[in-house]
C-alpha cells in the first residue's frame, strides 16, 4: 500500500512531499468494546485454507431499488485442518449469511456428499471472527469444501467492496464498484481467513450489467450472456497462491489502454492521460525483473494492469496484476502535470510494482513485520524509480525525503520499532502503516545495502525471493539470506547485531565524533539520539553501528560510503590519523540511519569547508546532513542554536535542491514556533534564499535538471511567503492570466493570488477547479484553497471541505492547508472545526479524523490563550470522541511541551533573527572570530 503521509511539513502549496503524498486516512476507529484477550484478536492456526472459489454480483444501478449498493456473494473455500475438530474459525463482517454448510471433498469423478449444516455459532464485532460449530467433526489431514451463500454492503468508506463514483463529460454520475482489502477488509467481500499468512489460491467469478466492464487480479478466461436478463458472467484465471489481502475487482465503465499483458484502466475522459503511467509501469515492471532476476510474468500470473479508481483511500495499493490507484497517483496529462506529480506518480507505480515481489511473492507473515512489504516497496520506489527515469537523482532524493524525515518520528517516545510484536489489533494494524515501517524500513535496508556492497546485497534478495517465494517471511528469514551472501570483509560477525539493534529496538544513535586538539585521532561514541527530555523514551538503548566517514585528508572525499568500521554499544572506538585532520564528517552521503555531532571547533572547520568554492567538495547529501543534524541536536538542547545558526549561514552560497529541503524542514518548525510574528525572519530568509531566488527565478530554462526545477518550486514559495516584493508581484503577475501559468510554479502562483487577493482570485480559482480535467491539476487547485486569508474566505473554504465537492479522501489535505499556509489563519481554523465538529465527523467519516485535525492543528499554537481553548473544547466536548479522546488529551501535551520548549529555547532564534536584520557586527564578528580561530588552529597544525 501507498501511505500518504501527514501534510505538516510547511510546503509550497503543494510541495514535491505533498504531491501525491499526504496523509492515509486512516478510519480505522478502534474498536468499542475489547475482546477480552489481545491474542483473541488472531485466528486459530488449526485450519488452513488451500483455494476459494469466489462469486459476486453487485448492485450498482439505479433500478436495483432497495439492493443497491450491496452484493450477492457465494464461496467455496477448500480447507486442511491439522487436527480433528468441530470448530472453524473465519474472519466475516458485515455479511449476512442464507446458507452456512460444509462437506468432505470427494476424490476426483466421486459424487459430493450431501452437505451438512452449520451449527449455533460465535461472532465477536470486535475482532471480526466467526466460530462455526460442525455437527460432525472435521477429520484431521483430510480437505473439505466449505460453502456460504451471503449478500454484503457496498459502503462509501473505500473500504471492502465499496462503491465509488464520478461525473462524466454528459453530466451523468457513474457508479463503480472497487476494492480495498488490506489490511482486513477482505472479511467484508467474502468471509475469509483473512491474515497474511493464510495464502491461497482464489478463483473470481463476476456478474455485471451489460453497460459494466470487469477486471480481477489475472486473465478473463470467459465471459458469457448470465441466465439475468442483460448480465454477463466474468470468469477469472486462478491465481497464484496469495494472501485474502491481495484479491481485487473492479466493476465499471473504464476503458483501458493496453496490450496483451499490460493494461491501464480509467474513466473514459481520462483515457489520453494513461500514456505515461503505461509506458513508465512496462518499463519499471521489466527492469525489476531483471534486478530481482526473476521476471513478473514468470510467477505465475501473466498480466498486470493498474486502474485509477475515483475514491481511493491510501495512494494505491499492491493487488497482484491489479494496482489501484487514486486517480492524481496515476494519471499524467502532459500540458498540465508538474514534474513533481509525474516523479511521484512513477515512484508510486514503482513501489507498487516492486510489491509484486516483496509483499505478494513473498509476504510478511503477519502485520508486526510489515516493513518486509512496505521498508522494499519505499526503497525501490526510488531505487526501482531510477532504474528507468536516470535524470531525477532519486538516490539524492532519499536521503531529504525518507532517511531525514522519519528520524524526527523515531526520536520521541511516540515511536514503534519495525519489527513489532505487539500488534493485534485493528488500531496496531494501522499504526504499522505508519514511517517506521516505510521510511525507516527503507532507510535500514538502505544501509545494509552499503554496508554489505551492492553486487551482495542484490544476490542476497534474489536467493531470499526464490527461497521464500509463495510463503510467508519473517524478518530473521531475511536476516539468513543477507548474512548467507555477508562479504566477510565487511563485518560479518557484526551483522546479526547491526540487524536486532536496528529492527527490534526503537530509535538510532546519535555519534559523537570528537577530534583531538592534535588532529590526530577521533573518538566515537554514541548515546541515542533523542529530541525531548524526559518524554518517557528510553535513553538508555545502544545500537550496533556500521560508521563510514571522510576526512579533510581523505583522497576520494565523500565518494567512499563503505563503513570504516563496527561502533559497538557501550564501547568507544577511537581512530588515529596521520597526518593530522582538520575535519572529520561522518556518515558519508547519510547511508548510515545516526546523526553525527562534533566538537565545536569541527564544526566550524566544517563551516569553512562549505564557505570554500563548489563548496569545498562536500557532497550535497552531507551537506544536507550537515544541516538536519545542526536542526534536530539545537531543537533537542545537545548544541547551542548560535552554533546551527552560523553554521547554516553557508546557506547564503547554497543553490542545491537537497540541502535546501532540510534547511526549509528545518526552518518550518521554527517558523512554526514563531507564530503571527515572522518579520525578521522574513528578512533573514530573504536574504539566505537571495542567491538560489536570483539564480533560479520563474523561468525555467532547458538547462534546469529536476532538482532545479524543485528548488524553484521551493524557493519561490518561501519567498513569497515571507514578503519578497519581487516575488509577490511576478506570482501576481502570472496569475492575471491563469490559464498560461508555467505547470511548475502553479503552486506558488496560485498560492500568492490567494494569500495577497481576495473573493475574485478565489472565484476564478473555483471556477478553474470545477472545469478541471487533469486529476494532479484538480489537486493542485484543491490544495490552495488553502491559502486564502479572510476571514470569509476561510470559512467558505471550510464549507467546501464540508460539502461533496471535496472528496472525502481529499478533505484533510485540502483542510490542513488551511492552516499550514498562513500561521494566521491556526486560530480562525480551530474556531471553526470545533464549532463545526459535529458536521465535520459526518463528512470526515469520523471522530477520529476530526480529533487528528484538532491536534494537528493544536500541534501549531504558540499562545497560552491557545492551550487554554483546546481545554476547555476537550472538557465540554472531549468525551463525544470515544476512543479519540486520547487524541485530543495528548495535543495538550503537545502543545504544553511546545509552550516551554519556545519559552526555554525561543529567544534565542529570535534575537538572532533581531540581529541578522540589523545586519549587527554581533553575528558576523562571531562567526569572523571563529573561523580565524579554526584557521590559527590549523595553522599550528602544521
Ligand atoms: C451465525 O448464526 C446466526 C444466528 O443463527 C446466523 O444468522 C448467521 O447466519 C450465522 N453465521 C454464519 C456464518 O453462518
Ligand atoms: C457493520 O457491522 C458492525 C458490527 O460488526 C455494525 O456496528 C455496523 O453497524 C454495521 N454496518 C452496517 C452499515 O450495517
Ligand atoms: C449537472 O447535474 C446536477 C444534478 O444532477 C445539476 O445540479 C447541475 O446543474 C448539472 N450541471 C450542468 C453543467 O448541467
Ligand atoms: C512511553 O511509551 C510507552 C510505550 O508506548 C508507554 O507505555 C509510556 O506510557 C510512554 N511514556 C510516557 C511518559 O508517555
Ligand atoms: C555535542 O558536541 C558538543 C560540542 O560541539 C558537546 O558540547 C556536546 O556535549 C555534544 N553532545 C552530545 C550529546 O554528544
Ligand atoms: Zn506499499
Amino acid at each position: 500500500m501507498y501511505a500518504l503521509r501527514v501534510a505538516v511539513l510547511l510546503a509550497a502549496c503543494v510541495s514535491l512531499a505533498s504531491a501525491g503524498t499526504r496523509q492515509l486516512d486512516v478510519e480505522v476507529q478502534p474498536p468499542v468494546t475489547l475482546a477480552t484477550e489481545l491474542a483473541d484478536y488472531r485466528l486459530s492456526e488449526h485450519i488452513s485454507p488451500v483455494s476459494y472459489n469466489i462469486s459476486l454480483r453487485p448492485y450498482l444501478l439505479e433500478s436495483d431499488a432497495t439492493k443497491k449498493f450491496t452484493f450477492d456473494g457465494e464461496v467455496w473455500i477448500e480447507i486442511y485442518p491439522s487436527e480433528t475438530t468441530s470448530s472453524v474459525h473465519l474472519h466475516s463482517k458485515n455479511l449476512t449469511y442464507s446458507l452456512s454448510e460444509y462437506w468432505q471433498k470427494p476424490a476426483t469423478g466421486v459424487a459430493a456428499p450431501t452437505p451438512t449444516r452449520f451449527g449455533a455459532n460465535q461472532t465477536n464485532d470486535d475482532t471480526d471472527i466467526v466460530k462455526l460449530t460442525a455437527p460432525t467433526a472435521l477429520t484431521a489431514q483430510t480437505t473439505y469444501i466449505l460453502h456460504f451463500v451471503y449478500t454484503g454492503l457496498m459502503q462509501d468508506d473505500m473500504h471492502g467492496f465499496y462503491r465509488s463514483s464520478y461525473v462524466d463529460d454528459n453530466n451523468v454520475t457513474k457508479w463503480l464498484g472497487s476494492t480495498q482489502f488490506q489490511t482486513n477488509h477482505a472479511r467484508r467481500a467474502f468471509p475469509s481467513f483473512d491474515e497474511p499468512q493464510f495464502k491461497a489460491t482464489f478463483d473470481v467469478t463476476l456478474k455485471r450489467h451489460r453497460t459494466f466492464n470487469s477486471a480481477s487480479n489475472t486473465r478473463l478466461i470467459a465471459s458469457y450472456p448470465s441466465d439475468e436478463e442483460g448480465y454477463y458472467t466474468d470468469v477469472y484465471k486462478t491465481t497464484p497462491k496469495m494472501s485474502t489481502y491481495l484479491l481485487a475487482f473492479i466493476i465499471s465503465e473504464f476503458v483501458a489502454r493496453k496490450d496483451d499483458n499490460f493494461g491501464v484502466f480509467a474513466r473514459p475522459e481520462y483515457y489520453a492521460q494513461t500514456q505515461y503511467p503505461y509506458n513508465v509501469g512496462v518499463q519499471i515492471l521489466k527492469e525489476m525483473g531483471d534486478y530481482l532476476d526473476k521476471d513478473y510474468y514468470s510467477m505465475g500470473n501473466d498480466k498486470m494492469d493498474m486502474a485509477a479508481i475515483p475514491d481511493f483511500s491510501a495512494g494505491a495499493m499492491e493487488n497482484w496484476g491489479l494496482l489501484t490507484y487514486r486517480e492524481r497517483s496515476l494519471l499524467v496529462d502532459d500540458s498540465a502535470t508538474t514534474l513533481a506529480s509525474r516523479q511521484s506518480i512513477a515512484a508510486v507505480v514503482a513501489h507498487e510494482q516492486a510489491h509484486m515481489w516483496f509483499g505478494d511473492l513473498v509476504t510478511c507473515k503477519w502485520w508486526s513485520y510489515t516493513w518486509l512489504n512496505e521498508g522494499f516497496a519505499r526503497y525501490f520506489q526510488y531505487f526501482g524509480t531510477a532504474m528507468v527515469e536516470k535524470d531525477w537523482e532519486l538516490e539524492k532524493q532519499f536521503v531529504v525525503d525518507q532517511v531525514q524525515s522519519v528520524m524526527a518520528m523515531d526520536s520521541t517516545n511516540a515511536t514503534n520499532p519495525l519489527s513489532d510484536e505487539n500488534t493485534y489489533t485493528p488500531a496496531h494494524l494501522s499504526r504499522m502503516f505508519n514511517s517506521i515501517s516505510y521510511n525507516k524500513g527503507a532507510s535500514f535496508i538502505r544501509m545494509i545495502k552499503h554496508t554489505m556492497g551492492e553486487e551482495f546485497f542484490r544476490t542476497a534478495l534474489q536467493d531470499y525471493l526464490k527461497k521464500y517465494e509463495y510463503q510467508p517471511s519473517v524478518p530473521e528469514y531475511l536476516l539468513g539470506a543477507w548474512q548467507a551472501k555477508w562479504p566477510n570483509s565487511s563485518y560479518n560477525d557484526s551483522s546479526e547485531a547491526i540487524f536486532k539493534s536496528f529492527t527490534t529496538q526503537v530509535g538510532y544513535p546519535l555519534i559523537n565524533a570528537e577530534l583531538a586538539s592534535d588532529g590526530l585521532s577521533v573518538r566515537f561514541t554514541q548515546k541515542r539520539f533523542l529530541l525531548k527530555e524526559n518524554d518517557g523514551a528510553d535513553a538508555d538503548l545502544k545500537y550496533t553501528v556500521p560508521i563510514s566517514y571522510t576526512t579533510s585528508e581523505t583522497t576520494t572525499k565523500f565518494a567512499n560510503s563503505t563503513p570504516k568500521f563496527i561502533l559497538k554499544p557501550d564501547v568507544a572506538t577511537t581512530v588515529s590519523f596521520t597526518p593530522a585532520i582538520k575535519w572529520i564528517v561522518a556518515n558519508v552521503q547519510q547511508t548510515g540511519y545516526y546523526r553525527v555531532n562534533y566538537t565545536e571547533s569541527n564544526w566550524h572547520a566544517i563551516h569553512q569547508v562549505l564557505n570554500t568554492a563548489d563548496w569545498g567538495g562536500v557532497h550535497e547529501n552531507n551537506r544536507a546532513q550537515i544541516v538536519d543534524d545542526l536542526f534536530n541536536l539545537a531543537r533537542a538542547g545537545n548544541i547551542t542554536y548560535n552554533l546551527t545558526l552560523d553554521v547554516i549561514e553557508y546557506l547564503e552560497t547554497e543553490t542545491n535542491y537537497i540541502p535546501w529541503t532540510s534547511a526549509f524542514n528545518g526552518f518550518s518548525y521554527l517558523t512554526i514556533r514563531l507564530g503571527n510574528d515572522t518579520s525578521d525572519f522574513g528578512t533573514y530568509i530573504q536574504s539566505l534564499t537571495n542567491k538560489a531566488y536570483n539564480q533560479l527565478g520563474f523561468n525555467e530554462t532547458s538547462s534546469d535538471t529536476a532538482l532545479d526545477i524543485y528548488l524553484r518550486t521551493k524557493i519561490l514559495s518561501w519567498a513569497c511567503r515571507y514578503g519578497s516584493a519581487d516575488c509577490i508581484s511576478k506570482a501576481k503577475g502570472y496569475f492575471q492570466s491563469l490559464t498560461t501559468v508555467p505547470k511548475n510554479i502553479r503552486a506558488t502562483v496560485y498560492c500568492v493570488g490567494l494569500r495577497e487577493g481576495g473573493a475574485t482570485e478565489f472565484q476564478a480559482l473555483y471556477d478553474k477547479f470545477k472545469a478541471e480535467t487533469v486529476a494532479t491539476e484538480e489537486t493542485l487547485l484543491q490544495n490552495s484553497f488553502g491559502c486564502v486569508k479572510t476571514q470569509a474566505l476561510i470559512e467558505k473554504v471550510f464549507d467546501l471541505i464540508l460539502s461533496d465537492e471535496i472528496r472525502k479522501q481529499d478533505k484533510s489535505s485540502v483542510l490542513s492547508t488551511l492552516y499550514t499556509e498562513n500561521n494566521e489563519n491556526v486560530s480562525p481554523v480551530f474556531a471553526l472545526v470545533t464549532q463545526k465538529y459535529e458536521q465535520l465527523a459526518d463528512a470526515m467519516g469520523g471522530y477520529s479524523a476530526v480529533a487528528t485535525v484538532i491536534s494537528n492543528i493544536a500541534a501549531r499554537f504558540t499562545t497560552q490563550q491557545q492551550l487554554t481553548d483546546l481545554q476547555n473544547f476537550n472538557r465540554n466536548y472531549g468525551s463525544k470522541f470515544g476512543t479519540s479522546q486520547a487524541t485530543l488529551t495528548s495535543a495538550e501535551e503537545t502543545v504544553q511541551e511546545n509552550l516551554n520548549w519556545a519559552a526555554a529555547k525561543l529567544g534565542v532564534f529570535r534575537s538572532y533573527l533581531a540581529n541578522y536584520r540589523s545586519g549587527s557586527a554581533m553575528v558576523n564578528a562571531f562567526s569572523a572570530i571563529s573561523l580565524l580561530l579554526v584557521s590559527l588552529v590549523t595553522m599550528l597544525r602544521h
